[in-house]
């Protein structure tokens, strides 16, 4: 599909046909995601692939939407808080691959770059979630090219779902996405016009 059909088409899905999703999909769609872009390429999204009737059962005890849990598949998006500490590794790799190239980036010490943008726990929980987000963008517009309906779930017991799926520590469940094919057809959501978006053109 062409990405401006994908980006036009995709819409939230709270209504899905029961029928199974081809296993190929499920690794297309978490390789979407794998090549989102990060901040010095952080890559901190991890993700748990519900797929099981036993598993998709507990998962309904975790979030008040009965839709999420009609859907055959569900990724569990979370924020790997190891990824965070392991930025100096991301920028050696990134130097070392040539993506600095003619930039002050490239001759940077890495250790004195990670130093130098330390951030407050707020900034950094932040700054990881807003990673994780592009990952799922992603995977929403691979969804709809594979002719699947997902939606992006944040209502969800963060407590409940670490305790049902022996979540460690290092991770904190960040968003739902059920996946399946769509019962149903909505039209283009609202949305503000490009008018309303621009704030100057200079
Ligand atoms: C960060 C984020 C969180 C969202 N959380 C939920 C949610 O918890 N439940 C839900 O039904 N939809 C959720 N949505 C879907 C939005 O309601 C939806 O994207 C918006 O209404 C526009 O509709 P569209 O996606 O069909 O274009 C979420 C979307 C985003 C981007």
């Amino acid at each position: 599909m062409e990405l401006n059909d994908a980006i036009r088409l995709r819409r939230s899905i709270r209504k899905f046909k029961k029928d199974p999703i081809p296993e190929s999909y499920i690794y297309e769609l978490l390789d979407a995601a794998r090549l989102a872009p990060s901040a010095t390429n952080l890559q901190p999204w991890r993700f748990i692939v519900v797929k099981t009737e036993e598993a998709i059962q507990k998962l309904s005890k975790c979030t008040p939407l009965p839709f999420v849990t009609q859907a055959p598949l569900v990724l569990i998006c979370c924020i790997d808080h190891e990824a965070f500490n392991e930025r100096g590794i991301r920028v050696q790799e990134l130097q070392e691959s040539g993506a600095f190239v003619d930039t002050p980036l490239d001759n940077t010490d890495s250790t004195k770059y990670i130093k130098q943008s330390q951030m407050d726990e707020d900034t950094a929980k932040a700054y990881m979630n807003m990673n994780a987000a592009i990952a799922i963008e992603h995977i929403l517009l691979k969804a709809t090219d594979l002719g699947l309906g997902s939606c992006w779930v944040m209502m969800f017991s963060q407590r409940k779902l670490k305790q049902t799926f022996n979540i460690e520590d290092r991770y904190t469940p960040f968003s739902l996405i059920p996946i399946g094919y769509a019962d149903q057809q909505p039209i283009q959501r609202p949305r503000l016009s490009l008018e309303e978006i621009i704030i100057h053109e200079v």
